[in-house]
Order: C-alpha cells, then structure tokens, then sequence
C-alpha cells in the first residue's frame, strides 16, 4: 500500500492532512490544513512536494479557501451579490496557490481544472457549487492515483531482471497523491518478483534522495543504494547501469524537460555512457502552451537550503549563493518519456500529439 502523502479527512467541512516531508525520515509528523494559507506555506515549504502531489493539495487548498463564503447575502437578496462574491474569493485563493511554487505546471494544472469546474457550474446555488468543487478536488487526487498505476505498468516495462537503475530526486509516492511517477514503475517491477537494485544519489540542498528516496524504497522492500550527487560520473563509469529512471515537474512541447537541480548533469553523464535516460511523468506535467523548455519558469531557493544542512551553517556569513531548484533537460538527451497513455519516443513534438489527448 502506498504511503498516504496527503489525504482529506471528513466532508466539505473537514481538513487535508499532509506527511510533513520536511521532517523525514527521522519523525513521521502531519501539517493539518484547515484554511488556504496554511496549504500555501506547505507548498513554499515543501511539506508538501513533487508535482502532483502540490497540484492535488493545490485543489484541496482552493476547497479550503471557498468554502466558508457566505451564500445568503442580506444585501442583495436576488443572490448576485453571493455569486459576485464567491467567484471573486475563487479567483484571488487561486491565483495566490499558483504563486507558491512556479516550475512544477499541475499546480495551475489542478487549479485551472478547478475554476473550469466552477464556470460549467456558476449558475448553481452556492452551497450546491461548493460541494461540486469539493468533488472535483477528490475527483483530481482519485486520478492522480490511477494514473500513478498506469505509469508503473508502463515504467515497468524499462527494467530488466538483473538491472541497475539510477533514479534522481523524489518522484515517489512522497511526490504524489498516489504509488509515485518514476517510482511506480520500481513498485511494479518488484510485484512482477523482478530483481533490480536502485541507486538514490542525495539531492542536495534539501536532500530529498538521501531522506525520502532511499525511505520510501527500503520501506517497501526495494534494494536502494545511497549516494552523493558528485558520485554519480564514478558509478557509471565503475558499475552496469542499466538505466536512469525519474519524473519532471514540466516538459514542453517538444520534450524538454524540467526537473530538481542536478537532472542536468545526470542526463549529459549518461549520454557520455551510453545510458537510456528515461523521464516518467503524468500528462498533468505536460505544458503544451511551451514550444520548448527555454521559458520555463525555474524557481530559486533561499541561501539557507546552500548554507546549511539539517539546520547547521556550514558557509562562512555573507557568502554569495546560487540556489536554482530545477534544470531543463533538453530532449535530445532523453531516450523516451513515460505517460499513462504509453511510452514515447522522439521526435516528442509529434509523438506528444499522436499519444496524449
Ligand atoms: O522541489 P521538489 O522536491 O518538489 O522537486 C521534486 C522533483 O523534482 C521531482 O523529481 C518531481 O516533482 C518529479 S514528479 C513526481
């Protein structure tokens, strides 16, 4: 069973519970979120992380955020003052989620789906509105879990018995709303009773190979190894690897693909070895309004993430820092990107349209 990164407990009237995944793997603790701004900070935060697991809390948030509108407004009593109102709530809570992380595109992926909801259904009775956008966030996280499955089966079909893979990052079921992107496939090869061994590189700053990577995969019984980021030229070089194997938070139209800093280099390391290089991703991750990765929009992280660790300065104070969260993998480096729809092969551009609704 998939650990249960985020879940929404009770009614429209309840509460979205999240995994702290800041506080990993040494304590197992749980941010409740009972209004908006409590899931934004989550977000910028990363207690909530991995694309669609931020676009799902995303729509809960927006749930969150509407539900307490009044809809019996004394000062208009033909109610257009109550639509007025909660359609203007609507749009402020959204636009403010959007800002809480930019690379990641299911963040307005799931908040677009959500205002969509709400325009199809704008002439309901408010109450009634309130429970639809309920639904449709539970909807939204209930696919992302299907999905998940889907990417696993397919993801799945990349490892070989006897395989070593190198995945990067967290794009498990920590990432998600369900068993995970890239890890998912891991999931599936082991019910398939394939032997594979995983190599988890850190993921400096903020760690998330060495505390959520290498976790979640031990918790389920998969052979991982731990490694720093600048050990992973010498494992090619040195060990079989058979494949690398990770998720993207956003890939353009025509393939490129963003994803946590240091994909980059781990895509030019494995052209130089000859290693397929492969990016699992639900189409939610897919940003068609971009012909290229070029203008996709990188986050940059405060000095702290670079001069500390688990809370400790290691830098001298005043020192300058250079902190982007992401890189873009151009798709020239990718030998194929998993969807749930199937795996795709170059040329991207074109092979996106056939496949992907
Ligand atoms: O900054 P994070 O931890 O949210 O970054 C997450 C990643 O880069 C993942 O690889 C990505 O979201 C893959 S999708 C599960």
């Amino acid at each position: 069973m998939a650990i249960q990164t985020l879940q929404w407990v009770g009614g429209l009237n309840g509460y979205l519970k999240l995994i702290d995944q800041t506080a990993l793997p040494t304590k197992k603790r749980y941010r409740i979120c009972r209004d908006w701004p409590t899931v934004f900070r989550a977000i910028q935060r990363l207690e909530v992380r991995g694309a669609p697991a931020i676009g799902v809390a995303a729509a809960y948030g927006l749930v969150l955020g509407i539900r307490t509108t009044p809809y019996k407004s004394l000062r208009d009593p033909t109610g257009q003052a109550d639509y007025a109102d909660f359609h203007k709530k609507l749009k402020r809570v959204a636009k403010k989620l959007s800002l809480s992380r930019p690379t990641a595109v299911n963040l307005k992926w799931a908040l677009d789906r959500m205002a969509q909801t709400a325009r199809t259904h704008k002439n309901k009775p408010i109450a009634q509105l309130k429970n639809i956008l309920f639904r449709e966030a539970k909807r939204i996280h209930a696919e992302d879990r299907q999905v998940c499955l889907a990417l696993g089966r397919y993801g799945a079909r990349l490892i070989k018995n006897g395989s070593a893979v190198l995945t990067y990052c967290n794009a498990g079921s920590l990432a998600t709303g369900g068993s995970g992107t890239a890890l998912s496939a891991f999931y599936q090869a082991k019910r398939q009773r394939k032997k594979f061994r995983v190599y988890a590189p850190e993921t400096r700053p903020l760690l998330q190979g060495a505390r959520l990577t290498t976790w979640e995969l031990s918790q389920a019984g998969i052979d991982v190894t731990l490694l720093c980021d600048n050990m992973i030229a010498r494992l090619m070089q040195t060990k079989k690897i058979s494949c690398v194997i990770l998720g993207s938070d956003r890939v353009a139209a025509n393939g490129d693909a963003a994803n946590k800093i240091g994909t980059y280099g781990v895509a030019r390391l494995a052209h130089a070895h000859k290693i397929p290089f492969y990016v699992v991703i639900p189409t939610s991750s897919l940003d068609r309004t971009l012909k290229n990765g070029s203008r996709i929009p990188i986050e940059y992280r405060s000095e702290h993430e670079v001069t500390t660790i688990a809370g400790k300065r290691l830098a001298a104070k005043g020192i300058k820092v250079y902190n982007p969260a992401f890189d873009v993998t151009p798709a020239k480096y990718i030998t194929a990107i998993v969807t749930e729809y199937g795996i795709i092969k170059p040329p991207y551009q074109k092979n996106i349209r056939k496949l992907c609704p």
